[in-house]
């Protein structure tokens, strides 16, 4: 079964695809119904390890039923916890080894539409994702912009993006932008191996300039 990030993001699958490894550690900071946190899971082997968070229990449940369905749930780690907690959860021995930690923002297709992620938390969740991102490691972020609070939280990712040093990150944007109801865009925040390398934490190269 194919997992997705959303429909329209494959994007973003094609990237974390290229970049995680078998044995590799990575991050659902928005588990959902559990498809990125399966897609994940597909992509790090049964040898590699996906800790998950989302706010809703129900959004925990429903993914771990998911996972345990597909038989991926001993590769992850589900937590009913908000994502702004990921690095004081996160075993230490963890810190500094998240090839990818991903975010879906908004709200669950389906499911409560006021439950959504808020730039507060997001902001801290991608401050926090630094400390536990390995060198080589990226951070993928979809932004919603066609609900309530949807666009500032867009504007806030952006800012938080554009403010990472370009001697050791390269950032890039792809945006969808014909898209009814408001547009869809993804960062993909590639954090260097020393500032200035072409490798990611599995070996494989990615471009610098
Ligand atoms: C667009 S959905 C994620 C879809 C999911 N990745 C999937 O594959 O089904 C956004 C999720 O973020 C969750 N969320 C909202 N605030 C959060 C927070 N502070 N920390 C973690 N998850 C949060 C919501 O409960 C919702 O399930």
């Amino acid at each position: 079964m194919a997992a997705r990030i959303t429909a329209s993001l494959t994007f973003l699958q094609h990237i974390l695809a290229e970049v995680l490894r078998p044995g590799d550690l990575a991050v659902d900071a928005t588990v959902g119904n559990g498809h990125d946190t399966a897609l994940l899971a597909r992509l790090v082997g049964p040898s590699g390890l996906v800790h998950g968070f989302d706010v809703q229990a129900e959004a925990i449940e429903s993914a771990g039923r998911l996972l345990a369905a597909v038989g991926l749930a001993e590769r992850v780690r589900l937590y009913a916890l908000g994502h702004e907690r990921l690095a004081e959860v996160l075993p230490q021995a963890d810190h500094g080894r998240a090839a990818a930690v991903v975010f879906n923002l908004g709200y669950l297709p389906g499911g409560d539409e006021t439950r959504v992620t808020r730039p507060e938390t997001t902001l801290a969740a991608l401050e926090a994702s630094r400390k536990i991102l390995a060198p080589g490691g990226v951070i993928a972020l979809a932004c919603y912009g066609g609900h309530s609070g949807g666009a500032e939280e867009t504007q806030a990712v952006a800012a938080w993006c554009r403010s990472l040093p370009f001697a050791g990150w390269r950032v890039a944007r792809y945006e969808l932008i014909n898209k009814p109801g408001g547009p869809i865009v993804a960062f993909i925040a590639h954090k260097l191996q020393g500032g200035a390398s072409t490798q990611n934490a599995s070996g494989v190269s990615l471009a610098t300039d």
